[in-house]
C-alpha cells in the first residue's frame, strides 16, 4: 500500500531519500527551508551531482507523487515524516551540531497528529533519539518516533536507497513500536519483499549502528594507509599486501584501497562526533582509537604532497602542478572535507602554481579555494606540468593514455594518490610513477 510521506531537509540524504520513495509509488512532500534548492528540485534539476538523481527527479514529479515546499504546513497529512536534515561537525568542536534536528522537530510538532510516525534519518549522537521521542509525545500525545538509519554510499545513492543491504529500525516498546513497525515496513514493502535483512532494535542502537558502521569503514581504510606507511619504510607494497589479506573472508578486500584516505561529509565527522559523545558518557577509552583513525588519514594527504615535492626536485615556487581530482571521490561533485582539494591547498600553500581538474567538482571547490587554478580537462591541468597528482580516482582518469600525456607534460612523474594506476603502463611510458605505500 502506498503511503504520504514528508522528508525534512533535502540535502544528499533528503532528495535522494524523497525522490526514491516517491519512485516506490509513496506520495511525497520534501521540506526545505532554502528556497533555492527547493526550486531546483521542483524543476527536477538536484542541487548536487549524484548519478541518474535528476532523471528520477523529473520522472517522479511527473507523476504527481513528488514535490518539494519551503511551507513545513505543507507536510501536515502525511503519515510518516521522515527527519534527513544534517548535523556538520560544530566550528569549535569535534561534536555534531544537532540545531538542525532540533529545529526541524520544532516544526514537525505544528503538524504531527496522534498516530503519525516521525522516522529519524539523521546520524545523531546516540541518546538523541530518546529525548526526541519525549519531546514529540508530550507535545503531540500519540505522535511516534522511530529511528531509522541510513547507509547510503554517495556516488550509488539511488540504488542504496530502494534497494538497501539492510534496513534498521530503532523502535519504542508497545504499541506504538507495533503501529511504527507495520508503517515502516508499508514504506519499505518492496526491499522486504526482496529479501532485505531487517534489524529491529531500540533507540541506541539504531543510533549506534549508524556511527559504529562508518567508524569501522574509517578504520579499515586507516589501517591499510597505515600498512602502506610501514611499507614505505620497508620497501613493500602495500596494494599487494591489500589483495593478500583481502582474500582471507574475515577481512575481505573491499574498502582496503590504501592512498591520501577518506574525506566527505560523512566519515570524518562521524568519527570525531563519536569521539565527543564517547567522552561525554565517560568512555573516552573505548573509542580513543578513532582519533588515531583520523591522524593516520590526515597524514596521508600530507604525504602526498611531500612526495609531489620530493619528486620534482626543485623549489615548489618554481613548478606547475596538475592535480587530477577535487571531488572527495568520484561520481560526486562533493568537496566536503575533500583529501584531494586538501592535497591541492596543500600543495599551493607551499608555493606551486597549482592546476586542478574535476569532472564535477570544480564549481564547488572554487567556491571553497578560489585562490587554485582550474581547468577543464585533465590534459589542460597537466599542460606543461612538472608532476601530474592524481587524487581522486574518476573513471576517466584512470583511463588516461601515458604516452599521449607523456607528450604534454613538462616532466613525467606521476604521484598516484589513489593507486589506482597500472604502475608498469606508466613506467614503460617514461613516467617516474610514485604510488602511495607502493614499490
Ligand atoms: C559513507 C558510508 O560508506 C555510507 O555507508 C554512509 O551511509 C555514508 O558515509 C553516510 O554516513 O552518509 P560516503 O561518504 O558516500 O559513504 O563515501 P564512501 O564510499 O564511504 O567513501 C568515503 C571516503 O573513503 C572517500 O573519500 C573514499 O575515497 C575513501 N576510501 C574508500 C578510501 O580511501 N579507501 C577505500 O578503500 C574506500
Amino acid at each position: 500500500m502506498s503511503l504520504t510521506l514528508s522528508v525534512i531537509g533535502c540535502g544528499y540524504l533528503g532528495a535522494v531519500h524523497a525522490a526514491s520513495m516517491a519512485e516506490l509509488g509513496h506520495t511525497v512532500i520534501g521540506i526545505d527551508t532554502d528556497a533555492d534548492k527547493v526550486e531546483a528540485l521542483n524543476k527536477g534539476n538536484a542541487p548536487f551531482f549524484e548519478p541518474g538523481l535528476d532523471e528520477l527527479l523529473q520522472k517522479t514529479i511527473k507523476t504527481g507523487r513528488l514535490r518539494f515546499s519551503t511551507d513545513f504546513a505543507d507536510a501536515a497529512g502525511a503519515t510518516v515524516h521522515f527527519l534527513a536534515v544534517g548535523t556538520p561537525q560544530l566550528t569549535d568542536s569535534h561534536a555534531a551540531d544537532t540545531r538542525y534536528v532540533d529545529a526541524a522537530i520544532g516544526a514537525l510538532l505544528t503538524v504531527l497528529s496522534p498516530g503519525d510516525l516521525v522516522a529519524g534519518k539523521s546520524t545523531v549522537p546516540v541518546g538523541t533519539a530518546a529525548a526526541l521521542a519525549d519531546r514529540i509525545s508530550a507535545a503531540v500525545p500519540g505522535a511516534i518516533l522511530a529511528w531509522n538509519p541510513e547507509f547510503l554510499r554517495e556516488g550509488f545513492a539511488l540504488k542504496d536507497t530502494m534497494a538497501p543491504d539492510r534496513l534498521v529500525y530503532g523502535l519504542p516498546e508497545g504499541e506504538s513500536g507495533q503501529r511504527a513497525r507495520e508503517l515502516l515496513n508499508e514504506v519499505y514493502a518492496a526491499a522486504l519483499a526482496a529479501g532485505t535483512p531487517l534489524i529491529e532494535a531500540d533507540y541506541a542502537t539504531a543510533e549506534l549502528v549508524k556511527v559504529s558502521a562508518n567508524a569501522f569503514l574509517a578504520t579499515k581504510i586507516s589501517f591499510i594507509n597505515a600498512m602502506a606507511e610501514i611499507a614505505e619504510v620497508v620497501g613493500a607494497d602495500v596494494t599487494l599486501l591489500a589483495d593478500a589479506i583481502g582474500h582471507d573472508a574475515r577481512i575481505g578486500r573491499r574498502f582496503l584501497n590504501a592512498g591520501i584516505g577518506f574525506g566527505g561529509g560523512c566519515l570524518p565527522k562521524d568519527i570525531r562526533a563519536f569521539s565527543s559523545r564517547a567522552a561525554e558518557l565517560g568512555r573516552s577509552e573505548s573509542v580513543a582509537f578513532l582519533a588515531e583513525v583520523d591522524a593516520i588519514n590526515l597524514r596521508r594527504r600530507q604525504r602526498a604532497v611531500d612526495l609531489a615535492i620530493t619528486a620534482i626536485g626543485k623549489r615548489p615556487s618554481e613548478a606547475r602542478i596538475a592535480v587530477l581530482g577535487l571531488a572527495f571521490k568520484p561520481d560526486s561533485d562533493d568537496v566536503r572535507d575533500s583529501p584531494g582539494l586538501d592535497v591541492a591547498t596543500s600543495l599551493l600553500r607551499r608555493g606551486a602554481h597549482v592546476v586542478a581538474t574535476d569532472p564535477q567538482a570544480i564549481e564547488n571547490a572554487r567556491r571553497l579555494q578560489p585562490r587554485l587554478d582550474y581547468a577543464a580537462t585533465a590534459e589542460e591541468a597537466a599542460a606543461h606540468a612538472d608532476a601530474v597528482v592524481l587524487v581522486t580516482e574518476w573513471a576517466d582518469y584512470r583511463a588516461l593514455d601515458p604516452v599521449a600525456l607523456r607528450a604534454i607534460v613538462t616532466s613525467p612523474i606521476i604521484i598516484d594518490g589513489r593507486n589506482c594506476l597500472d604502475a608498469g603502463a606508466w613506467r614503460a611510458a617514461g613516467w617516474t610513477y610514485v604510488g602511495m605505500g607502493r614499490r
